[in-house]
């Protein structure tokens, strides 16, 4: 049989970086591929060549056998190409099937006007075929980041792609929604269309693709069956041994409470919530998506405000109006929506970490201390393995998981003593999961008060000294961290009273 798809000796580079060095991939129809690599490997690089968002500098790509050059993303798509992004490219105005067809809406009296009834019984049809209940009126900023994501999909299937890229397809998804994917991926598979499926996820990975091709560095490792076992992969993956979290839970019943929130509403997305954090505390919270941990957090950091109930911070009551008061108040909060807060895209790496606080390399309130700033920036770039060629790099420019590590370091040299992870490890590779997870133990033995919020149960199990679970707005449990166990956590997440 013939690959659908293949690459030979890829190479591409950025200014300063060498993102893809001889690279071979190849997609067979009805096949999922898995492309796996830690964050700034390449791979998204390697999909954009195919998509035609770059060009090759040097190497072959061969589509049914026969050498192409993919010129444009329009090109791409007519050789049948369709890419999901890392991040997604919808008009929010604009409705599913307006989306869909955008620039090739179906035209009547002689082209003249919109056949705006025929454009939604395409998309109508394209939705059926997925299975999906969908209205192809629906504007696409009323739907939820999955159902987004399957229009993305009904939008490449529309261009009859026989090639399917997925960038990280299940980061912002639930269990549920990852679900009707994989239900689609099976039927595109038996249709024999070919999916490149990119996650950082073994668990999916294992049970979704057929093959596997690990990328470091920029450079070709290996292409292994999809049975081959998780730890092998890891391994060719970062080439490096990790280091693994010893789970210990201090004793910190004596240490002062750094965070108390008292009896805290907030419409019906928080209600009566209450909880503590001691200095040298990491305390996770649990639930579903939807659960209210993310709305507790925003309250908390004073991005949202509350009809009742109180956050006290060393035993004094704060008033929070804004992000600012909470930060001087010493509370700072990593949001799970990095690409909206956070990060200044169009900011180098350097002055994203320490702008927030450059206050503090003020010298006689005037002079900035630039190289106490480049030394603290690169020891964080350091310390976070954050890929990128220099200091002075756009922060745009780097792979979606180094992004986060970004974000995560400019919070690390605030002096905040309470820190608020949501979803810290999201899109983030094996590798430095486990240098993060490392960093937050360090951070609270060394007296902070540090909350992580995450939706991935083993994570939650693995950091937390103490555990509050949360359903529907209400904390419906609390549990010591080394008593509990998915199946409790899970009971707790689902107990609705
Ligand atoms: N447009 C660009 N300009 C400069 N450098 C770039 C550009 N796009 C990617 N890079 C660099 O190329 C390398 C590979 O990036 P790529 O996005 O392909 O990684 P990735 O494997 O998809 O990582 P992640 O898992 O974090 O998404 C990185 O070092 C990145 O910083
Ligand atoms: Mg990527």
């Amino acid at each position: 049989m013939t690959a659908l798809v293949s690459v030979q000796n890829l190479s591409k580079s950025f200014p300063g970086v060498r993102a893809l060095d001889g690279v071979r991939f190849d997609l067979m129809p009805g096949e999922v591929h898995a492309l796996m690599g830690e964050n700034g490997a390449g791979k998204s690089t390697l999909m954009k060549i195919l998509a035609g968002v770059y060009r090759k500098d040097s190497g072959e790509v061969l589509l049914d056998g026969k050498p192409v050059e993919i010129e444009s993303p329009a090109h791409a798509q007519s050789l049948a190409i369709g890419i999901i992004h890392q991040e997604l490219h919808l008009m929010g105005h604009l409705t599913a099937a307006q989306n869909i067809f955008l620039g090739r809406e179906p035209r009547k009296a002689a082209g003249l006007l919109l056949d705006e009834a025929q454009l939604n019984r395409d998309a109508q049809a394209l939705f059926d075929r997925l299975n999906l209940q969908l209205s192809p009126t629906t504007t696409i900023g009323d739907l939820t980041v999955a159902r987004q994501q399957m229009v993305e999909i009904a939008k490449a299937l529309s261009h009859k792609s026989r090639v399917l890229i997925m960038d990280e397809p299940t980061a912002a998804l639930n269990n549920a929604e990852i679900e009707e994917l994989f239900r689609i991926i099976r039927q595109l598979k038996s249709e024999g269309v070919g999916i490149v499926y990119i996650s950082h996820k073994m668990d999916e990975i294992q049970r979704i693709a057929d093959r596997i091709t690990v990328m470091r560095d920029g450079a070709y490792i290996a292409t292994v069956p999809s049975a081959t076992p998780m730890s092998e992969v890891i391994a060719m993956m970062v080439g490096r041994k990790l280091d693994h979290v010893q789970k210990t839970i201090p004793d910190t019943s004596a240490n002062e409470v750094l965070l108390d929130v008292r009896g805290v509403n907030r419409g019906r997305a928080i209600r009566d919530v209450s909880f503590t954090v001691r200095r040298g505390e990491i305390l996770g919270f649990a639930g579903l998506m939807g659960a209210g941990r993310t709305e507790v957090a925003r309250a908390v950091f004073g991005a949202d405000p509350i009809d009742s109930g109180e956050v006290r911070v060393r035993g004094q009551v704060v008033r929070l109006t804004s992000p600012t008061d909470a930060v001087e108040a010493g509370i700072g909060y990593l949001s799970e929506d990095r690409k909206h807060f956070g990060l200044a895209t169009g900011m180098d790496v350097e002055s994203n970490i320490t702008l927030p606080s450059l206050k503090r390399w003020l010298k006689w309130g005037m002079f900035l201390n630039r190289p106490a700033i480049q030394a603290v920036s690169q020891q964080m770039v350091e310390k976070l393995r954050i890929k990128t060629p220099s200091l002075t790099q756009t922060a745009k420019l780097l792979s979606g998981g180094n992004q986060q590590k970004v974000v995560i370091a400019k919070w690390l040299v605030q002096d905040c003593e309470v820190l608020i992870f949501d979803e810290p490890t999201r899109g983030i590779d094996v590798g430095a999961k486990s240098e993060i997870y490392k960093l937050l133990n360090d951070l609270a033995a060394q007296g902070r008060a540090i909350i992580v919020i995450s939706s991935e149960l083993p994570e939650v199990l693995l950091l937390s000294h103490r555990i509050v679970v949360m359903c529907e707005g209400r904390i419906t449990g609390e549990v010591r961290g080394d008593e509990a166990t998915q199946e409790s956590l899970m009971a707790l997440a689902t107990r609705r009273d």
